[in-house]
């Protein structure tokens, strides 16, 4: 939530950080701003509510010199999303400009003891305190940017990454991070600083990643330095970026989500390869290989995760428990967090999380980490917070997912986790081999199996100018396909607006049946499995009660076509993998009654990417 970017070097600023808003605009678009100190070392700061292009538009015109600059895109906490709560903040003098994504929780109790020193404050957020404090920690101790940002730091409680200049040091950016990521590139002669690398990827592929309670100290013309918030100095780990600026652009599409879906057979061929042997039935995980012990001997799996990556460990606790007779437990990493879990150093913990950044999930990790737990993650960006904060992990490897309603993040989390339930039922001797190749087979195909669903995105674009209109969605799945509704609901609510509930197939009838009329359409997830005629009753009794059925199907199947309003057939496949395949018509339906509703997809609103506060 919020991006932040940095730059100082010899090129415009304004440009690149404009630039790297845009790439960072899936963080959050309440508002953006931009400081630069100029040639003339005063300082040119414009802020606006709305999304990065109000803000260029703002922009246009205006004193825009200087190379050296800070900029953010807000997704606000604290204070409505207008003009003066937008990032940059000033301090009291209008010296010192600082940039911050997280939260400070004491920011009252600092706001009260500044405001009796004679502060007086502009807007209504948190990040002005820690500006405020800064400067005044440096007027008071008469001391340089660095010492003051660092004392500063000893009285905060609460998440940060900032990045802050000060018109008196025009050659300096300080930075530093607790519990929200911040990323520093280095050029020749310039260095950039971002959430995440995306902003630095067009310049360069060194970077440095900071870590919790780790102030950068980057002045033009010297190396790179890193100090703790004691003062020691840290080590500085320069690591090579695998990312592509065409991963980073819509390729023709007109949504990023759009892209997404369509990309999902190569990223299921990318999370796949290497760990699926090219015939036979062997999952090589290596972060599971190195740990076999800790497998072999775990007495259950607590899986905790937010929002579309909770879905996929629904789904991971009936494939591991299938595969492997351990049990599994499903938290959300919210309630996980402030529930005095009862964990034990028997227990493994998998964190599954896209961004690797999300706050809730990190803070499951720590404490999980605490009561001894194992920790394992599934996470898709490479160096993210929570890659690093676990013990071991396997990364889904679908690229980069910039649209926020998650399409292939969640595709290959489900296939991580089916390989995951392989490689530890291959440990623990819990399936039998041909069962292992089966499902390996199936895998192997996947690719070819998304491509052939993917055809059905006409017929599926025709189908949501039907419904595009509608208030209320349900959807009913059962066994691995449970938690494809509740995704399938989610998808269609967060892009769309249209209240969805997802449910079990059978509860229905304890509920929500009471629903059921023709202004309620159902979405159905039936392939053909051991319950396929139980949800043909369901189907019947929706029916019955003049309700409207869009029937997820497999393909051939007759029944179900005969008593439904509408049939998606998709490819037969083992109930195991079946997630996998219903997830695409279901992305499809969702991204297309948004775009008819006129919705933006990729941003909508109240929402970001990366969930990185509370
Ligand atoms: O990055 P994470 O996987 O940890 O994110 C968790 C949720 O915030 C995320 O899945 C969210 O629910 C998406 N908007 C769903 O499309």
């Amino acid at each position: 939530m919020c991006g932040i970017v940095g730059y100082i070097g010899h090129r415009p600023a304004y440009e690149i950080l404009i630039k790297g808003l845009h790439r960072l605009e899936y963080r959050g678009y309440d508002s953006a701003g931009v400081a630069m100190v100029g040639d003339k070392g005063d300082l040119n700061i414009y802020k606006t509510r709305g999304k990065v292009e109000d803000l260029e538009r703002f922009c246009h015109a205006k004193d825009l010199d200087g190379n050296i600059g800070i900029a953010h895109t807000r997704w606000a906490t604290h204070g409505e999303p207008n003009d003066v709560n937008a990032h940059p903040h000033l301090s009291h003098s209008g010296k010192l400009a600082l940039v911050h994504n997280g939260t400070i929780e004491n920011y009252n109790i600092l706001k009260e003891a500044l405001e009796q020193q004679g502060c007086k404050f502009k807007s209504d957020t948190d990040t002005e305190v820690l500006v405020q404090l800064i400067e005044y920690i440096k007027t008071t101790n008469n001391c340089t940017l660095i010492e003051a940002v660092r004392e500063a730091l000893k009285e905060v409680i609460g998440a940060y990454a900032i990045a802050v200049i000060d018109t008196n040091e025009p050659d300096t950016v300080i930075a530093a991070r607790k519990s929200s990521p911040l990323v520093i590139g280095i050029g020749e002669d310039e260095t950039f600083l971002a959430s995440d690398a995306t902003p630095i990827v067009d310049y360069t592929d060194k970077v440095v990643y900071l870590n919790d309670d780790e102030i950068a100290i980057i002045r033009r013309g010297e190396p790179l330095k890193i100090i703790t918030t004691d003062n020691e100095s840290a080590e500085i780990d320069i690591q090579t970026l695998k990312l592509s600026v065409s991963q980073l652009e819509k390729g023709g599409f007109p949504h990023f989500m759009l892209k997404e879906i369509y990309e999902q057979p190569r990223t299921i061929r990318d999370c796949v390869r290497g760990r699926i042997g090219n015939s036979g039935g062997k999952v090589t995980l290596s972060g599971v290989i190195e740990h076999s012990d800790k497998f072999l001997n775990a007495k259950r799996i607590i899986i905790v995760a937010c929002g579309t990556s909770w879905h996929a460990g629904l789904i991971g606790k009936r494939l591991i428990e299938e595969a492997t007779r351990i049990p599994v437990e499903v938290a959300y990493a919210s309630e996980f967090r402030y529930s005095n879990p009862i964990v034990t150093p028997d227990d493994i913990v998998i964190a599954i999380s896209q961004s690797g950044e999300t706050a809730d999930t990190l803070a499951a990790i720590q404490l999980a980490k605490e009561k001894g737990a194992f920790v394992y993650g599934v996470c898709n960006v490479v160096g993210s917070s929570i890659a690093r904060a676990t013990d071991s992990g396997t990364y889904i490897h679908v690229g980069p997912e910039i649209g926020v309603a998650s399409t292939k993040a969640f595709t290959g989390q489900v296939t991580v986790l089916i390989m995951l339930a392989m490689a530890i039922a291959q440990i623990r001797k819990t399936m039998p081999k041909e069962e292992i190749t089966k499902v390996a087979g199936y895998l192997r195909r996947l690719p070819d199996l998304i491509k052939q669903t993917l055809k059905l995105n006409d017929k599926i674009e025709h189908l949501s100018s039907i419904y595009t209109y509608v208030h209320n969605f349900l959807y009913l799945g059962r066994g691995y396909n449970y938690p494809s509704a509740l995704e399938g609901a989610l998808k269609l609510k967060e892009i769309s607006y249209i209240h969805a509930e997802g449910y079990p197939a059978a509860e229905m009838k304890h509920g929500p049946i009471a629903l059921i009329d023709r202004e309620l359409p159902t979405v159905v997830i039936a392939p053909t499995d051991e319950l396929h005629e139980k949800i043909i009753s369901n189907i019947q009794q929706i029916k019955a009660r003049g309700g409207s059925v869009i029937a997820v199907v497999t393909k051939g199947d007759t029944s179900i076509a005969e008593i439904a309003d509408h049939t998606i057939e998709i490819p037969d496949v083992p109930e195991c993998v079946s997630p996998v395949i219903v997830s695409i018509p279901l992305q499809l339906l969702a991204y297309h009654i948004a775009v008819k509703k006129g919705c933006n997809v990729d941003m909508p609103r109240n929402l970001a990417k990366s969930v990185t506060v509370e």
